[in-house]
């Protein structure tokens, strides 16, 4: 019975006539009239997973080859390279397949989001960083997830792993073959096979999922990741009045698409639009976020990370920060400690900060000093491939964390 995990069961009920055997808690409504595709189908994406690339990596792992492509994969690193000779034919044959752009992926728009990542560059990093990265410990599942695999056993060169992908995604020859966006996401592709399959294996990890998670990382967990990344950084960035043309605004949206597209999600999920993206964020995300143990556990690791560098900022004000940009309920639920003082000078100087940056205003802000060090320190971490002091590459993990 241990085996018979959710895609069975629900496979099993849907032969067997058996309406809502194992049904989502949360029912799906939101139509596929607002995707890329534009079709108008009601699929639910919390129960769709990747089946191009489950079995291949599920083979891999058991027939023990996982060691030696995590080796050869380190000669794999610029979308151009060629496919590494030492890989098995399957994943060779499998990548020859996967390893590149969807066909409606617009080169000309996609350098036109690369040229605004570079623009907006300080202010994604802090983002993506404080904001996306503090959030994705409010998702329960991904929290659980997260903690209870290999990697987070090692959040430091977890977390060098994770702005690999941000940096790549936003460098500017992200998508050319000089850059390395393509490949570090069929290796993402490949690492979330590999959670699929080990996780539920995982005795402590079984302890507390839900039974929606049964087998993790649905196309629907990967879309609700998007939001807390792509559709949260596009809301911050208007709610702050940040000077975005239309276009610059649909560029963003593609290089994100094409993102999904790469990890596996169906286009008939990806939206075509940000309306539809923040449609989707409301009613997926938003009624989801809430504190895990395993999820407070992973933000005061990771912010205890960021303190470690020099930003010029006490951690009070590293707490309000994320408080500022994530809400207070957010900061109560992961025990984020109040510090008044700090809060009262963001409040009022990280509007005045943004509206002199951007040439709205002006008046020199008091606080500016803080708020560019601050920024400019976050951005340098990124750059610099996190807190690890050498480049993290991205593994295919062969086990979970210890229980
Ligand atoms: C691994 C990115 C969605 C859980 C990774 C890695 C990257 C990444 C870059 C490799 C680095 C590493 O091993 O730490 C993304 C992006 C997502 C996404 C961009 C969506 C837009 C999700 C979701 C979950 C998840 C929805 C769970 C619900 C994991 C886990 C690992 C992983 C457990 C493996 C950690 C290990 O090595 O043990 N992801 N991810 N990811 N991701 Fe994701």
């Amino acid at each position: 019975m241990e085996n018979l995990n959710r895609r069975r069961i629900l496979t099993l009920g849907a032969a067997l006539g058996l309406a809502g055997v194992a049904a989502p808690s949360t029912a799906w409504a939101w139509s596929s009239a607002g995707s890329i595709t534009g079709t108008d189908a009601v699929d639910d994406p919390w129960g769709v997973w990747d089946d191009a690339t489950d079995p291949l990596v599920a083979s891999l792992l058991t027939r023990g080859e996982i060691p030696a492509v995590n080796a050869a994969m380190e000669s794999w690193v610029r979308n151009g390279d060629p496919l590494p000779a030492a890989f098995p034919p399957d994943l060779t044959a499998y990548l020859q397949q996967h390893n590149r752009l969807p066909a409606w992926a617009d080169p000309a728009i996609l350098r036109r989001a690369a040229r605004f990542n570079e623009r907006m560059g300080l202010y994604l990093f802090l983002l993506y960083g404080l904001g996306s990265g503090i959030m994705s410990t409010v998702i329960p599942r991904e929290a659980r997830n997260v903690y209870w695999s290999e990697g987070g056993a090692d959040m430091q060169a977890r977390a060098a792993k994770t702005f690999t992908y941000g940096y790549d995604l936003s460098a500017t020859d992200a998508f050319t073959p000089s850059g390395h966006f393509v490949v570090t996401s069929n290796k993402t592709r490949l690492t979330h096979a590999a959670v699929r399959h080990l996780l539920p294996q995982s005795a402590p990890w079984r302890a507390v999922t839900d039974d929606q998670d049964f087998i993790p990382i649905s196309n629907g967990d990967i879309l609700i990741t998007f939001h807390s990344l792509g559709t949260f950084v596009h809301g911050k960035l208007k709610s702050w009045g940040i000077r975005m043309s239309a276009a610059e605004e649909a560029a963003y949206l593609h290089q994100w698409q094409v993102a999904l597209h790469l990890l596996g999600v169906r286009d008939d999920f990806i939206p075509a639009t940000w309306a539809a993206a923040h449609q989707q964020s409301q009613y997926a995300l938003t009624p989801l976020l809430a504190p895990t143990p395993e999820g407070v556990d992973l933000a005061e690791i990771l912010l205890g990370l960021t303190a470690q560098i020099d930003l010029g900022v006490t951690r009070g004000f590293l707490n309000e920060f994320v408080r500022y940009v994530l809400s207070d309920r957010i900061g109560d639920w992961l025990g984020l400690r109040r510090d008044l003082v700090a809060r009262g000078l963001i409040q009022v100087g990280w509007p005045a900060y943004v509206a002199f940056r951007e040439g709205l205003s002006p008046i020199v802000p008091e606080g500016f000093a803080t708020f560019d060090r601050f920024v400019r320190a976050l951005a340098m971490l990124f750059l610099n491939n996190g807190t690890s002091p050498t480049y993290t590459p991205i593994t295919i993990p062969t086990g979970n964390r210890p229980g």
